[in-house]
């Protein structure tokens, strides 16, 4: 096993990609904690924070929330002790802006980005994946209504749990807008990363054991 206690990895991919799924996987592995902003900013959805409320009009439409606002909500995970183990950044950074931003973070903490990894997809298989997503209410493991079905349908594998959400933004008409954002404000980030010497590209297109597999050798790889 890897020791992953300051290991730094950013998955990059559009919506569907796979970023979540494959966090979630590497967390069990390797230790380290998924930081999903996503996540964080549902999170602050649900229970009505100043940010959340800011968030919400923009999430339902596909655009990308402020800097200001993410990085805020970051801040303050990042603040938390089990990020000691190691970070998987899941949707994060997303513009130039908050690449810099990440940047200085890490210099305070004296950490660097040991791998930023791009998910490579076909936008079109991305819609279908993100029309037929859903989750666990209860654990937030993440399914499918074609690639990926609880073994016992109606109970999910990891905890047991028998209710399913689907996000407001799943649909054809937001995941486009959602493509959109991600090839203008956020591709541009591969460059970025491929000019510090730390972008890994992996083939996302397979099955999900497989991409694990890649990604896996990728973090044994950088973290070793
Ligand atoms: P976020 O929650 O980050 O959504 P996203 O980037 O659009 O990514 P998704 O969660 O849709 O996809 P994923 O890559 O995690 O795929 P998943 O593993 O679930 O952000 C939502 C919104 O929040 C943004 O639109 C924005 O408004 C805001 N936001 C978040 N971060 C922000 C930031 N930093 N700055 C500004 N705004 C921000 O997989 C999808 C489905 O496909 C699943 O059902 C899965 O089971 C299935 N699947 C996965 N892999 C495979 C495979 N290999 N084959 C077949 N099916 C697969």
């Amino acid at each position: 096993m890897t020791d992953a206690k300051s290991t730094v990895l950013i998955l990059l991919g559009p919506p569907g990609a796979g970023k979540g799924t494959q966090a979630r996987m590497l967390e069990e592995k390797f230790g380290l904690v998924q930081l999903s902003t996503g996540d964080l900013l549902r999170a602050a959805v649900a229970q009505g924070t100043p940010a959340g409320k800011a968030a919400k009009a923009v999430m339902e439409e596909g655009g990308l929330v402020s800097d200001e606002i993410v990085l805020a909500i970051l801040r303050d995970r990042l603040g938390q002790p089990d990020v000691a183990r190691g970070i998987i950044l899941d949707g994060f950074p997303r513009t130039a802006g908050q690449a810099a931003d990440l940047d200085k973070l890490l210099k305070y903490t004296g950490q660097n980005v040991d791998a930023a990894i791009s998910l490579e997809v076909d936008d079109e298989a991305m819609i279908t994946r993100v029309a037929g997503r859903y989750t666990c209410a209860k654990c937030g493991e993440g399914y499918h209504d074609e690639f990926k079905q609880p073994a016992v349908a109606g109970v999910c594998d990891k905890c047991g749990g028998t209710e399913f959400k689907r996000r407001a933004d799943d649909n054809a008409e937001t995941a486009r807008a959602r493509l959109e954002a991600y090839h203008a404000q956020t591709a541009p980030l591969i460059a970025h990363y491929r000019a510090l010497g730390v972008l890994q590209e992996v083939d996302a297109m397979g099955s999900i054991d497989k991409i694990a597999a890649d990604l896996g050798s990728v973090v044994e790889r950088v973290s070793a």
